[in-house]
C-alpha cells in the first residue's frame, strides 16, 4: 500500500462550509468528511462524528472544551479555521497530546481593514445614513444633516499590539491620526515610527477612537468593564474586532443608554451571529457579524495553509510548524 492510500485509511472531520478549493491538498491525500454545522448542539453526536477521525477542523463557533477533549480517541490535531483559539480548552488538548494549530498572519490585513471600515462608519455615521436612504427619510437633508466626525487628526488609542493591532495602527497612522498603543510588553517596530505606548487608562481617557486587538484569555476578559469604559471621553468612538467577551456588554448597554459614545462599532459580540436586540435599537451601534477576515482571498488562504501544515502535524514534524498553538506539547 502506498503512502496516499494508507492515508485514505486516515478521516479527517471538516466542519462548516469552508472553501473546498482551499481543502484540495486533504481531499486528494485523506477521506475528508465535511459536516456544516457552525455550533456543536450536542456532546454526544459531536463526538460520534468524530470517533473515527485522526484530525478535525473547526471554525471559532465550535467550543471544544475538556469534556469533549478527554473524549476524542483518535484525533491527534485539532486545526482552527481562524487566528483566534479561545474555543478550544487549550491546557486539555496538550495533557490529552493533541495538537493544535491555526491561522496566525494570513488574515492580518483583512482583520485591520474591517477595523478601518468600522472606525470610519462609526466617525461618518454610516449606519444612519444609509438607513435615511433605504427608509427614504430624507426631507431633513441640509447643510447640517447627518454631521460626523472627522478622521485626520484623532487620537487613536490600539488595545493590544499583536499583527492585527500594529496593521490598524499603521492604516489609522497613515490616514493623518495620532496613534498610540496599550500592549503587555512595548512594540520597538512602532515606537521606531512615533506610535508611542500608553498605560491602558491614559489611553482610554485620551483616545477620540478605541480599537480593540486582544485575543480572549483570562487576564483580557472584561477588561473594559464599567469602570474603564466610563473613563472613555463621552464623545469617543469603540470599536471591537477582537472577541465580545473583552468588553462588558451589559455595562456597555448601560452607559449607551446614558448617551455615552459618539459611536461604537463591533464586529463581535455576544451570542454571535445573534445581537441583543439592545444594541440594534442604537443608531450609532454599527454591527457587523463576525466577518473580520471574511474576504475570498484570505479565506482561501488560510484553507491552503491549514490543510499544508495538518498534513505536516499528522506526519510528526511539529518542529516545522509556525503555526503550533500548544507548543507545550513539544516537550512531552
Ligand atoms: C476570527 O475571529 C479569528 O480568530 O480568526
Amino acid at each position: 500500500m502506498n503512502e496516499i492510500q494508507k492515508n485514505k485509511l486516515n478521516k479527517i472531520v471538516v466542519f462548516g462550509n469552508i472553501l473546498p478549493e482551499g481543502l484540495k491538498k486533504l481531499y486528494e491525500n485523506y477521506e475528508v468528511v465535511n459536516y456544516l454545522e457552525n455550533t456543536i448542539e450536542s456532546e454526544e453526536e459531536f463526538l460520534k462524528k468524530v470517533s473515527d477521525a485522526v484530525a478535525i477542523i473547526t471554525w471559532f463557533t465550535h467550543k471544544i472544551n475538556k469534556s469533549i477533549i478527554e473524549k476524542l480517541n483518535n484525533v491527534r490535531v485539532i486545526a482552527n479555521y481562524a487566528v483566534g483559539y479561545d474555543n478550544i480548552d487549550i491546557k486539555a488538548a496538550t495533557s490529552a497530546g493533541i495538537v493544535v494549530l491555526n491561522t496566525p498572519d494570513i488574515l492580518t490585513n483583512a482583520t485591520a481593514e474591517i477595523a478601518v471600515l468600522l472606525t470610519f462608519a462609526c466617525a461618518k455615521r454610516a449606519k444612519e445614513a444609509i438607513l435615511s436612504v433605504l427608509t427614504g427619510n430624507l426631507d431633513d437633508v441640509s447643510p447640517s444633516f447627518m454631521l460626523g466626525k472627522d478622521i485626520i487628526g484623532k487620537t487613536v488609542g490600539v488595545i493590544g499590539a499583536g499583527r492585527i493591532g500594529k496593521r490598524y495602527a499603521i492604516m489609522m497612522q497613515a490616514l493623518g491620526c495620532n496613534v498610540i498603543y496599550y500592549n503587555r510588553s512595548k512594540k520597538e517596530e512602532l515606537e521606531k515610527i512615533d506610535i508611542k505606548y500608553a498605560e491602558l487608562e491614559d489611553l482610554l481617557k485620551t483616545s477620540d477612537i478605541v480599537s480593540l486587538h486582544l485575543p480572549l484569555n483570562e487576564q483580557s476578559k472584561n477588561l473594559l468593564d464599567m469602570h474603564k469604559l466610563s473613563m472613555m471621553k463621552d464623545d469617543a468612538i469603540l470599536v471591537n474586532t477582537a472577541r465580545a467577551a473583552i468588553i462588558d456588554e451589559k455595562a456597555l448597554i448601560n452607559l449607551l443608554e446614558k448617551g455615552k459614545f459618539f459611536s461604537v462599532g463591533l464586529d463581535v459580540y455576544n451570542n454571535e451571529p445573534y445581537p441583543d436586540p439592545k444594541l440594534l435599537e442604537f443608531p450609532n451601534v454599527i454591527i457587523l457579524p463576525h466577518i473580520g477576515s471574511a474576504t475570498y482571498e484570505t479565506r482561501l488562504k488560510m484553507a491552503e495553509f491549514l490543510s499544508e501544515t495538518l498534513i505536516i502535524a499528522l506526519n510528526g514534524r511539529l518542529t516545522e510548524l509556525k503555526n503550533l498553538v500548544n507548543k507545550e506539547i513539544l516537550g512531552q
